[in-house]
């Protein structure tokens, strides 16, 4: 691992987006996740992307145990070391995940890239982290969902209110056809925690939700590899080490020639909507199905009840979603 670093200084050439130009106040935006290698690149983009502010950052069991997901997010930041250190969620440990039978994140959830553990502040729940910056800044914060729903579901079942401050919602998850990761049904996230993601997606917030065929459009080749940010940065050395263990794990588990960074692409819908086509919808989740829980269950009947609640994004443009997490990659080497 590289050493200590110079302090940031932002490189002006980097630019984000070939299409959008940064705004002048950054978007406040808290990430939830299950570190997952995929999540951690999203979250690894997010934090070193100029037009964010990642107020939190908060951890949820999924791809990990609770623990083990706190631990990664505290790991990823301080080792990272943002320009701005955002607040940190510990996940709930009374939430009962699923077996899984395979997982192609590794044992620790990063593909065994061997962080340095940290303790930066332990025992803030994920819950109360959320409710309290909801609070401190309405309206005015995109909810960036990149794991099962739990912690977001929480909060709205303590104070229904908080849907009213919630700016925007960004949910990585759900089927479009219903062809899962988790079960032939439902995608992992939806699975975890079909209740939570119920709740959620009946919630009157504007959401949008990115399934697992838009996210599955974007397929990596070990070429980008060739594009990743120099080992010597400390981006860099991390994103290589979880690639690496990405390509060779998703070979060997799915056979697949290619990655799928599934949370990358949720992160890039919330910061490039242009690149990504989208439908209204109304929507609701599976939880009680033998074969089906977990699934999202879009209503497309030609006479639909019920209100539409959610976006659907239902593809993208892949080569541009690429290119912007392999920028947002290199611009969190360089600062
Ligand atoms: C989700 O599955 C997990 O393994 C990924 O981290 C992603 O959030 C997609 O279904
Ligand atoms: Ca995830």
């Amino acid at each position: 691992m590289p050493g200590p670093r110079p302090k940031h200084t932002p490189d002006p050439s980097i630019e984000f987006s070939p299409r959008v130009s940064p705004p002048t106040t950054p978007r406040k935006v808290i990430i939830d996740v299950d570190p997952g290698v995929d999540d951690a690149i999203a979250l690894t983009m997010a934090l070193f992307d100029p037009r964010l502010e990642v107020v939190a950052v908060t951890a949820v069991g999924g791809n990990v145990p609770p623990e083990q997901a706190t631990a990664n997010v505290q790991a990823l930041v301080a080792y990272l070391d943002p320009p701005r250190l955002p607040r940190l969620g510990a996940a709930p440990d009374d939430v009962a995940l699923p077996a899984r039978p395979y997982s192609v994140h590794g044992s620790d959830g990063l593909g065994g890239v061997d962080l340095p553990r940290v303790n930066l502040h332990a025992g803030h729940a994920s819950e109360k982290v959320i409710w309290e910056c909801l609070r401190a800044h309405p309206r005015e914060i995109t909810f960036v969902a990149l794991g099962p729903l739990t912690n977001l579901a929480r909060v709205l079942q303590r104070d229904p209110s908080i849907a009213e401050v919630i700016g925007d919602l960004v949910i990585c998850g759900g089927t479009l056809h219903g062809c899962g990761n988790a079960t032939p049904t439902a995608d992992f996230n939806l699975y975890c925690d079909p209740a939570a993601a119920r709740h959620v997606i009946r919630e009157p917030v504007t959401k949008t939700l990115v399934p697992l065929e838009t996210t599955g459009q974007v397929l990596l080749g070990f070429d980008v590899l060739d594009q990743l940010p120099a080992e010597e940065s400390r981006a860099g050395a991390i994103v290589r080490g979880m690639l690496t263990h990405a390509f060779r794990a998703q070979r060997q588990i799915l056979g697949s020639e290619g990655i799928h960074l599934h949370d990358a692409v949720g992160l890039v819908a919330a910061t490039n909507p242009e690149l990504f086509e989208r439908t209204t919808v109304t929507a609701d989740v599976e939880v009680t199905g033998e074969l089906t829980s977990g699934m999202l269950v879009i209503d497309r009947r030609q006479i639909r009840r019920g209100r539409p609640n959610a976006d659907v994004l239902t593809g993208c443009d892949a080569a541009a979603v690429q290119d912007c997490v392999l920028r947002g990659l290199a611009a969190a080497a360089t600062t």
